[in-house]
């Protein structure tokens, strides 16, 4: 194992989409790092086996184990730590993460939402977004930090809703975005281009806008 790769931990819940899309730019090549292991916080999911189709090693940590978050947090926390991870990527992990856990990975901690946040923060995103009348909706990947879906924004990417749109549909192409744009964040952090400097997100050294880059696919093709 190279020195220069940038050593990765992904947390989990579910299917793993974005965990293969990871994995896949990695194994292609297209960005300098090694995920170490993946965590999860249930058990038998599909995430897990597609670590184990590529020889990453899993970890399961019941959350239901634990009295109370902090001691779930301080738990992960010693799992991930044992891994010497420089980024920690929450794809999919479905928990609320207490300071205990995000202060610790300050600056080093990244989670995609399925909104153009600061909307639809929480849950059923999709059906928020369609209830309202919105006619555009996406994905947003930010730093963590303890204010859940709050910290800074790096980028979204929007698609339309159309008429008679369903949460699946949406939810479908909304995914699509996720696995191009998730990727493109990892590699910028692993090229050391991208930063978080007082609350602020920094790409190449200049601050990015509050509601972070616009992705279109240019800058996909700019960067690979
Ligand atoms: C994604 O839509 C992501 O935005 C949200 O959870 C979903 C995870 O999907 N946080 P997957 O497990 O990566 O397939």
């Amino acid at each position: 194992m190279s020195d220069f790769k940038t050593r990765i931990v992904v947390l989990i819940s579910g299917s793993g989409t974005n965990l293969q899309a990871l994995i896949d730019t990695i194994e292609r090549g297209d960005i300098d790092a090694k995920i170490c292991a993946v965590v999860s916080n249930v058990d038998n999911v599909a995430g897990i086996e597609r670590a184990a189709n590529h020889g990453i090693p899993a970890f399961v940590v019941n959350h239901k184990s634990f009295p109370n978050r902090e001691s779930f947090d301080e738990r992960m926390i010693e799992i991930i730590d044992s891994q010497g991870p420089d980024l920690v990527v929450l794809a999919g992990f479905m928990r609320i993460l207490t300071p205990v856990f995000t202060d610790h990975y300050a600056g080093r901690i990244l989670n995609i939402h399925p909104s153009l946040l600061p909307k639809y923060q929480g849950l059923n995103t999709h059906q928020r977004a369609i209830d309202a009348g919105d006619n555009e909706h996406g994905a947003t990947i930010h730093f963590v930090t303890a204010d859940l879906d709050g910290g800074p924004i790096i980028i979204q990417s929007k698609v339309s809703i159309e008429e008679n749109e369903t949460a699946a549909s949406l939810a479908k192409k909304v995914q699509k975005q996720e696995h191009l744009i998730y990727p493109l964040v990892v590699k910028w952090f692993s090229d050391g281009r991208l930063q978080l400097i007082d609350d602020c997100c920094q790409l190449d050294g200049e601050a990015l806008q509050k509601n972070g880059i616009q992705f279109d696919q240019s800058i996909h093709k700019l960067n690979y």
